[in-house]
C-alpha cells in the first residue's frame, strides 16, 4: 500500500531551468521560461517512479517576478501543503530573484512541511545543463526532509531561505549561505544533514524559529494597493538626491544599503531623515555581502542581518500589516 504522505507537488514558475537556446554551447544567449514544468519532470527518468504532480503557476524570467505572481504562488503552495497526502513542495524558479521569493514564502507561510526551491544556471539545452540534477535533488530533499520551512537546493547544496544569497553571476554553484553553513547536501539521492540543530531526528520541526507566518490573508489585497518600497545605495559622492526624487514621486518605504556597518554619507542620511519625518519607513542594511548592521538609538533603524532585498520583503510585509 502507498504511503499516504509521499506525494510531491512541483510548481513551475519559469527561469533558466526552463530555458532554451538555439545552440547547445550557448550558456548565456538563451530565452528563459520556455519549457513547461511537466516537460522538465518528464526529462528525468528517475522521477518516473515517484508520486508527483505538476502545476504551472507562472512562466517568467525571474527578473520580472512580481507581486501578483508571489500572491498566486503563495496561495498554491498553501493549498497543496494543506493536503494530507502531500509530503512537500518543489518550486522551479529563475536564479535571479530566487532568494527574494524564498524569503517571502518563508515569512508569509512559515510552512511546517518542506518547500524546496530549485533553479539552474544553464538552460535545459546546454551541454552541461544543471537543471535536471537540481530538480531531482530538490525532489529528494522534499521527500527526505524532516524539517519544515523553505529550503533552496542547487549544486547539491541545501541552504535555508534566511541565509541564501546568489553570490555569483555565472558559475554553477552560484548560491551560498550569507553566514554559517549549509543546512545539508544531497549526494547520490541521499540527503546528508549538516546543520547541528537539525541532527536530532525530530519530526518536522520548523527550520527557522524566526517569526510566525505573516499569513496569506494579509497579502490578499490587490497588488495595486501594495506599498511602494525602494532600495538605494550609499556610495562615493552620494548626496541624497535619489531620496528626494523618490519622495517627490511618492514612496512608502526605503531600504538603504549602507556602506560597511550601515554607514551613510551626511547628505544621504539627511535626506533619509527628512523622508522618515514625512512618514516614510526606513531600514538600514549593508551593501556588504554578509553581516549585520548594528542597531543604535541615534541611528536610523537597522535591518539586522537581512540583505537589502530581504529587508525590502520584511518592510513590504510590515507596511501591509500596518494598513490591515
Ligand atoms: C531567471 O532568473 O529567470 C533567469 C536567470 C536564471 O534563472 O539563472
Amino acid at each position: 500500500m502507498q504511503n499516504t504522505s509521499d506525494l510531491i507537488v512541483i510548481l513551475g514558475t519559469g527561469g533558466t531551468i526552463a530555458g532554451t537556446a538555439v545552440d547547445a554551447s550557448d550558456n548565456v544567449g538563451y530565452s528563459a521560461a520556455q519549457l513547461g514544468v511537466a516537460q522538465l519532470v518528464a526529462a528525468i527518468p528517475m522521477l518516473a517512479a515517484r508520486r508527483l504532480e505538476t502545476e504551472q503557476v507562472a512562466q517568467l524570467d525571474s527578473k520580472d517576478m512580481d507581486f501578483a505572481t508571489w500572491q498566486r504562488l503563495a496561495e498554491r503552495v498553501a493549498t497543496h501543503l494543506a493536503r494530507p497526502e502531500v509530503a512537500g513542495i518543489v518550486i522551479t524558479h529563475g536564479t535571479d530573484t530566487l532568494e527574494e521569493t524564498a524569503y517571502f514564502l518563508q515569512r508569509v507561510l512559515a510552512p511546517s512541511k518542506p518547500v524546496v526551491i530549485t533553479a539552474a544556471m544553464r538552460p535545459a539545452t546546454a551541454l552541461l545543463s544543471d537543471g535536471p540534477q537540481n530538480l531531482l535533488d530538490a525532489t529528494v530533499v522534499a521527500l527526505q526532509s524532516f524539517v519544515g520551512g523553505v529550503l533552496v537546493v542547487l549544486g547539491g547544496a541545501i541552504i535555508d531561505a534566511q541565509q541564501v544569497r546568489k553570490v555569483h553571476s555565472y558559475r554553477l554553484n552560484a548560491f551560498a549561505p550569507a553566514e554559517g553553513g549549509h543546512v545539508g547536501v544531497v549526494e547520490e539521492g541521499q540527503v546528508r544533514w549538516l546543520s547541528r540543530p537539525l541532527l536530532p531526528l525530530l519530526p518536522l520541526i520548523p527550520l527557522m524559529p524566526l517569526m510566525p507566518a505573516f499569513g496569506l490573508a494579509r497579502i490578499a489585497r490587490s497588488v495595486d494597493a501594495w506599498p511602494r518600497v525602494e532600495i538605494l545605495f550609499n556610495h562615493v559622492g552620494c548626496d541624497g538626491a535619489v531620496v528626494r526624487a523618490l519622495l517627490a514621486q511618492g514612496v512608502d518605504g526605503l531600504v538603504v544599503a549602507g556602506t560597511g556597518n550601515g554607514s551613510l554619507s551626511s547628505g544621504l542620511e539627511a535626506a533619509l531623515r527628512q523622508a522618515q519625518a514625512q512618514g516614510v519607513m526606513i531600514l538600514r542594511s549593508t551593501r556588504c555581502d554578509a553581516g549585520p548592521v548594528s542597531a543604535s538609538e541615534t541611528a536610523l533603524p537597522s535591518a539586522g542581518a537581512l540583505s537589502p532585498v530581504k529587508a525590502r520583503v520584511e518592510m513590504l510585509l510590515t507596511l501591509l500589516g500596518s494598513s490591515d
